[in-house]
């Protein structure tokens, strides 16, 4: 999907969305719900106001006046559009992932027209079955402009690919697939949320979170709950700590390869990175050491110690025992971002950091992958203080986290549930990943990997020259997508890619490396 279209059609759906909320204020009612959150890639261009909004929001008329008008016209202009752009051609395939084909609405690629013009002040108010009338003009406008954002989404996470091998089958994305997902068990979770806990459920609360999550994470990892921060997922709890610590020119040491997400937040805020070397058995110490003594001064070094995502690599306690005293010696904070720690399917399990010393440590972990990525819950633990100075930031950002979410999560814990859902997962995890490692070695025994002890994620080198922007391709065209290595690295990684075989069934994972060896003879 080129930018241009997903451009033109994010502006079609905001101008769709100003009418709505025009049309609502035109009769006194608050404005709908807030925007729907734009998809975080690609940016859309700046864009210009529609003809006539500049001045909608001094012009909105008072209560009762001209509202059917507005949404008639808007729903006109919809059918015309509609009309005109009949035909139009899809959009071009789009980068991984992508399950099911789907053909983009047809709508997308057409020319915003102009804002309709507000109607003049009616005299009278208008009768019970005009309001009826309207009503069900603007439900059908919701719905439409809901529908269109859906599109949007969808072909911006799940992009046509066409090939002539069937729904492309996706080691793209880091998520678990819906049958790992223990759904009945959340559903219950979140009856006995609302039943034990009406108040607390549904009240804003606090920006520390769900108090009883807390006390629960609190109890888990053995610290006062005041050391404990419930967020919305992890990459809230990151991004806290980031504004805390991390300001322009900062320097912060990351492994290499490392999460893209790290990478877009550090670099977001202007840090100087560092990046070190990651070995089987995690960060090489001895070249961060080097570094150190070389006169780097980081304030903070970010390591996924279980499982990394990319590498599927796993820091040894050795390793972790060295990473806490460079941090002490030299003052800096070590986060450690450990939302895979629990789906460990083979061998020993290595303490935390923050259990063996806590001084220079913050933990971040999630229950994106122990329960469901959807419910967006994740949590720090560190040191009082400056876990108070984030409760401070996290208030002024959003008063408090998802509450709902937070005493449904609690309530799948408490009940033991959680452990249930874990297995599963577990179970799932290391079926597939030996199923990938047994594929790999029998039709692309070019592929180096070590194979993982759990987690998600299988880190792939091939042959020295082979360009991942090419295998990328011709797997794209084969239907089968995975993310390149550079996506991971400030540099290099030409001939790395990352699998996920999260999301992937055991059959999948068998034609996926088909197809991917097939790519890669190809090239
Ligand atoms: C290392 C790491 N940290 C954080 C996250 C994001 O977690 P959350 O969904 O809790 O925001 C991920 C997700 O893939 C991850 O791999």
């Amino acid at each position: 999907m080129d930018e241009q279209s997903v451009t033109q059609t994010i502006q079609e759906l905001e101008r769709k969305l100003g009418e709505l909320e025009r049309t609502l204020r035109a009769m006194g009612a608050p404005p709908a719900e807030p925007a729907p959150p734009q998809p975080a890639t690609p940016q859309p261009a700046p864009q210009a106001p529609a003809p006539g909004e500049a001045s909608a929001a001094g012009a909105f008329a008072p209560r009762h006046t001209g509202f059917g008008r507005i949404v008639d016209e808007s729903i006109e202009a919809e059918r015309g559009l509609e009309a005109a752009s009949q035909g139009s051609a899809p959009a071009p395939p789009a980068s991984p992932p992508a399950p099911p084909a789907r053909t983009p609405p047809p709508r997308a690629a057409a020319p915003v027209p102009p804002a309709p013009a507000a109607s003049p002040p009616r005299a009278a108010a208008p009768g019970p079955a005009e309001l009826l009338r309207f009503r069900e003009r603007l439900e059908r406008a919701a719905r439409d402009l809901t529908h269109d954002y859906d599109e949007l989404l969808g072909r911006l996470s799940y992009a046509a690919m066409p090939t002539t091998t069937g729904p492309t089958i996706s080691f793209a994305r880091g998520v678990p697939s819906l049958d790992i997902i223990d759904v009945d068990g959340l559903k219950e979770a979140a009856v006995r949320a609302f039943e034990s806990d009406p108040e607390g459920t549904t009240a804003y609360g606090t920006a520390v979170g769900y108090p009883r999550l807390r006390a629960w994470i609190a109890d888990k990892h053995g610290v006062e709950v005041d050391r404990v921060l419930v967020t919305n997922g992890s990459l809230q709890a990151d991004a806290f700590l980031f504004d805390h610590l991390v300001g322009a020119g900062d320097e912060v040491i990351v492994e290499s390869p490392t999460y893209d997400r790290t990478l877009l937040g550090l670099r977001q805020r202007g840090a100087q990175l560092h990046p070190v070397a990651l070995q089987p058995d995690g960060i090489d110490t001895a070249a961060l050491a080097a570094l150190l003594e070389g006169g780097v001064r980081p304030k903070l070094a970010h390591i996924i110690p279980n499982f990394q995502n990319p590498a599927g690599y796993t820091l040894s306690l050795r390793k972790r025992e060295e990473l806490l005293e460079l941090a002490a010696r030299y003052d800096f904070v070590v986060l450690e971002d450990d939302p895979y720690a629990e789906l460990r399917f083979t061998g020993e399990t290595v303490p935390t950091m923050l259990s063996i010393d806590g001084s220079h440590v913050v933990y971040a972990s999630s229950f994106t992958k122990t329960v469901a990525p959807g419910v967006r819950v994740g949590y720090l633990v560190g040191p009082a203080e400056l876990i108070a100075a984030l409760i401070k930031r996290a208030t002024n950002t959003y008063i408090s986290p998802n509450m709902v979410s937070e005493s449904l999560v609690y309530e799948f814990c408490a009940s033991g549930k959680i452990a249930g859902s874990i297995e599963t997962v577990k179970r799932a995890l290391a079926e597939r990943s030996s199923t990938l490692c047994q594929a790999l070695r029998r039709e692309l025994p070019e592929a180096e990997f070590v194979e993982p002890e759990g987690g998600y994620f299988l880190w792939v080198t091939l042959p020295a020259g082979t360009d991942v922007h090419r295998l990328f391709d011709a797997a794209a065209e084969r239907g089968v997508a995975f993310v390149k290595g550079t996506d991971f690295l400030l540099e290099g990684g030409e001939n790395t890619l990352r699998l996920a075989y999260s999301g992937v069934t055991t059959d999948e994972v068998e034609e996926g490396v088909r197809r991917l060896a097939e790519a890669y003879r190809s090239l």
